[in-house]
């Protein structure tokens, strides 16, 4: 017999989607219980991005979790665009008004485990064989296994906040679904290491070599990119050839690499994907479960926690005033900032990266060249364009007036 639980709202995944929605929701009077598969080492370990948007820092202090990002978090009134071995800097403060903080993703997450452990709310680590039910019914079911029992969680609505490799998508039938996507002739080979950063702000490069990036964690960590193949073979790569290659891609007249410990390596392959609904029923997807953008416009992050903003609201009045509006409208509302912040991640992209499109002739390549350089001289020569490009990396609005 299955151990029979009830919430008003299951949600899967404790990344940062899974774990703002069911904090949100604590704030609004709702129960939630959040089922992880992973351990809380793992997931408070897990390196992943930084950037936050003025939206995500806002929300985590609404829930309460945003001191230590107080203490801690980098505030950044602009960036560097590199190329050509000249630096031009988009000053995000005197073209939006708005600033980033720089603020370690796994740190956010042990913001949220902590403050979620210590409100006494129900967060399971280590569950298996998570499975959805009824979920076009207004009584859908989540089973699992949890320390050796068989749970059966009875609840009104089902959060999928379980990434791009979760169980909850496949949960909408597939006649239902459609999927968008792109995968990148490149990825990123990035590491983390023990050294101040080069740059008191991040330097996004373009280089004949391919794309670099120097980011950071803290006034003691650095974060930085290069693209490689999708497939690199990291085993190829020495610390000494690492760091060499990011000084000649990032190099400049007034610049130099500090060098340091490497920490962490890692190869992340390029993809852009969008599920189209959202929703299903009473499931919502969120997160990385719903979309995945390239990095090289920092918003993974941003895109989950704006999701969930929009999802908690839906939820809320879902669960306590019985009105399903805001739930029906969850899709199409998430979905037109979705497609607006994948198009500025795939701009971003093709904007810094070397491409070599497979079957290029040399004419055809010659020209994408010229043209990525045009565009790169134009974001840093027109106010206009480097207001574009500066009003979507801080953020655009939650919904559109
Ligand atoms: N059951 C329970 N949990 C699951 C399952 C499952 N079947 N499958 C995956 N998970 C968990 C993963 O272990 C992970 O902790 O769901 C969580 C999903 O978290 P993330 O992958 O971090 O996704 P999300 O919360 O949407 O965060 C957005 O932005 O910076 C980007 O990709 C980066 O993680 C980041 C994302
Ligand atoms: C990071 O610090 O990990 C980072 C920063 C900016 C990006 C992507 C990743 O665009």
């Amino acid at each position: 017999m299955a151990r029979q639980l009830r919430t008003q709202v299951a949600i899967i995944g404790a990344g940062p989607a899974g774990l703002m929605l069911g904090a949100l929701l604590a704030r609004r009077g709702v129960d939630s219980v959040i089922l992880e598969a992973r351990s809380r080492d793992y997931i408070e370990r897990r390196i992943r991005a930084g950037v936050l948007e003025q939206g995500s820092v806002d929300a985590m202090h609404e829930v309460g979790a945003g001191e230590r990002m107080r203490a801690h978090g980098l505030v950044h009134d602009g960036t560097i665009l590199r190329f050509a071995g000249r630096s031009h800097r988009i000053d995000f403060r005197a073209l939006t008004g708005k600033a980033v903080t720089i603020y370690s993703q796994h740190e956010l997450v042990c913001d949220l485990v902590a403050h979620r452990l210590a409100a006494g709310a129900p967060l399971a680590f280590e569950v298996d064989d998570v499975r959805l039910g009824d979920v076009a019914t207004a009584r859908p079911t989540v089973r699992y296994r949890h320390a050796g029992d068989e749970v059966e969680l009875a609840c009104d609505a089902v959060a999928g906040c379980d990434g791009f490799h979760g169980v909850a998508r496949a949960a909408i039938p597939a006649d239902r679904l459609r999927v968008f996507e792109r995968d990148y002739p490149y990825g990123w080979l990035g590491i983390l290491a023990d050294v101040a950063p080069s740059s008191h702000e991040l330097v996004y490069a373009h280089h004949d070599r391919g794309f670099a990036l120097l980011s950071m964690r803290s006034p003691e960590v650095s974060r930085l990119y290069l693209q490689c193949a999708p497939d690199e073979d990291l085993a190829a790569w020495s610390d000494d050839r690492i760091w060499s290659e990011l000084a000649l891609r990032l190099g400049a007249d007034d610049f130099t690499l500090r060098r340091g410990p490497i920490t962490q390596r890692s190869v992340t392959p390029m993809r852009s994907f969008v599920a189209e609904p959202m929703r299903h029923g009473r499931l919502a997807l969120a997160g990385d479960a719903a979309h995945i953008v390239p990095p090289t416009g920092a918003k993974g992050l941003n895109l989950a926690i704006a999701d969930v903003r929009l999802l908690a609201d839906a939820f809320a009045a879902l669960c306590t005033r019985g009105d399903d509006r805001l739930l029906d409208a969850y899709s199409a509302t998430c979905l037109r900032r979705v497609w607006k912040v994948e198009r500025f991640s795939a701009w971003m992209t093709q904007l810094l990266h070397r491409a070599d499109e497979p079957g290029d002739n040399a004419a055809t390549a010659a020209f994408r060249d010229r043209l990525q350089r045009a565009e790169l001289d134009y974001v840093t020569s027109s106010r206009a364009a480097a207001t574009t490009l500066a009003e979507n990396y801080v953020g655009l609005p939650l919904v559109d007036a």
